[in-house]
């Protein structure tokens, strides 16, 4: 296979920012159109970042769909329009890379699995941090053993927003706060680092609050889970805090530490067992979009596939029911 050509959904700030600046920096995935609700403001977007189909700018989402030289979608719109635009993709036979979280309800995230596998495309998920090179060479190390045995993970992510117009503050168009901006990012990382070992999660409590703004959705949250073999895990994300972020695990011979290492640059400082790990930053959305191309060419799943990332919405729903 050629270049993956891919058409973006939405051209906030997640598409304009990091996804679209990051695509020619990828090996086999280039930016070939785009969706906004005003067409200007896709024309606008095709232009800044080289959109290379000759007709690039869309205000609605079947006409895009409808051009065969596309190969694939990416979902960067809010978290409730995913469903409809992942299962749109999959039934005109375009491979989906979505967004974190992939749903806002566990109905809506099994019916996007279930269109992608019954139209035979790729569905990958966003979860841009597993591409992380500090946290990539800090799995490895785990994974042979560097602490023992993980018994117990902690994730702590937390920034202060302004205020509470974000939509995923709003009822209407959010689900959850906290737990969506950032929180599934640590339940992703603790389902990484821990599952393999230890198992499902078979047991979770959660706690959530709203006492700055009194948004709609969760300003901070906790979570607490078991796993199969009885090991523990610990999130805390809130919208409410400037504070060190941190991944924490404890094992049986060791303990290992990141520290800066939750946000969209690819840095920060790791240690196992109070050495520091060396690792060569890079930018984790070139390695997302590579994955993604990679998965598809190879027939094989992407580092989040579908079903994975299903399991961190249930996850989020067993959290935070509506
Ligand atoms: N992995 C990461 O690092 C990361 C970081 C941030 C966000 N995300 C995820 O990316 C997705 C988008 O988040 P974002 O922060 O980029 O959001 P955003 O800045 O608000 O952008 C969302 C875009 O979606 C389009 N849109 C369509 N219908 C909309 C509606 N009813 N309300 C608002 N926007 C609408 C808009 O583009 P048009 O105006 O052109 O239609 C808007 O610019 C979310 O799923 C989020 O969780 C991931």
């Amino acid at each position: 296979m050629g270049i993956l050509r891919c058409a973006l959904l939405g051209t906030g700030g997640i598409a304009n920012d990091l996804l679209a600046p990051s695509l020619p920096f990828t090996q086999r995935a280039r930016l070939w159109s785009v969706l906004s609700r005003s067409k200007s403001n896709a024309e606008a977007f095709a232009a800044r970042h080289g959109a290379m189909s000759p007709t690039p700018a869309y205000d609605e989402l079947d006409a895009l769909l409808a051009d065969p030289a596309l190969d694939a979608v990416i979902v960067a719109t809010p978290d409730r329009l995913h469903a409809a635009q992942c299962i749109a993709a999959a039934r005109a036979g375009k491979h989906v890379l979505c967004e974190k979280p992939l749903a806002t309800s566990v109905e809506e995230a099994r019916a996007i699995v279930a269109a992608c596998e019954a139209a035979g495309v790729t569905l990958g998920v966003a979860y841009h941090l597993r591409h992380h090179a500090g946290h990539r060479a800090l799995v490895e190390r785990i994974r042979r053993g560097a602490i023992g045995r993980v018994r117990h993970a902690r994730v702590q992510w937390t920034f202060p927003a302004p205020d509470a117009s974000n939509w995923r503050a709003s009822a209407e168009v959010g689900r959850w706060w906290a737990l969506a901006s950032v929180g599934t990012h640590g339940l992703d990382l603790l389902r990484w680092v821990m599952v393999e070992s230890a198992g499902e999660v078979v047991a979770l409590r959660c706690l959530s609050s709203s006492p700055k703004f009194g948004a709609a959705h969760d300003e901070s949250t906790i979570v607490t889970m078991k796993f199969e073999d009885g090991s523990t895990a610990e999130l805390f994300a809130s919208v409410l805090f400037r504070s060190k972020r941190r991944i924490e695990l404890f094992g049986d011979d060791g303990y290992a530490e990141a520290e800066g290492t939750l946000g969209p640059r690819g840095e920060g400082e790791i240690r196992i067992n109070d050495e520091l790990l060396e690792f060569k930053p890079t930018n984790p959305y070139v390695g997302e979009l590579d994955d993604f191309a990679e998965a598809i060419e190879r027939r094989r799943p992407p580092a989040v596939d579908g079903r994975e990332a299903l399991r961190n919405v249930e996850l989020m729903d067993a959290a935070l029911p509506l």
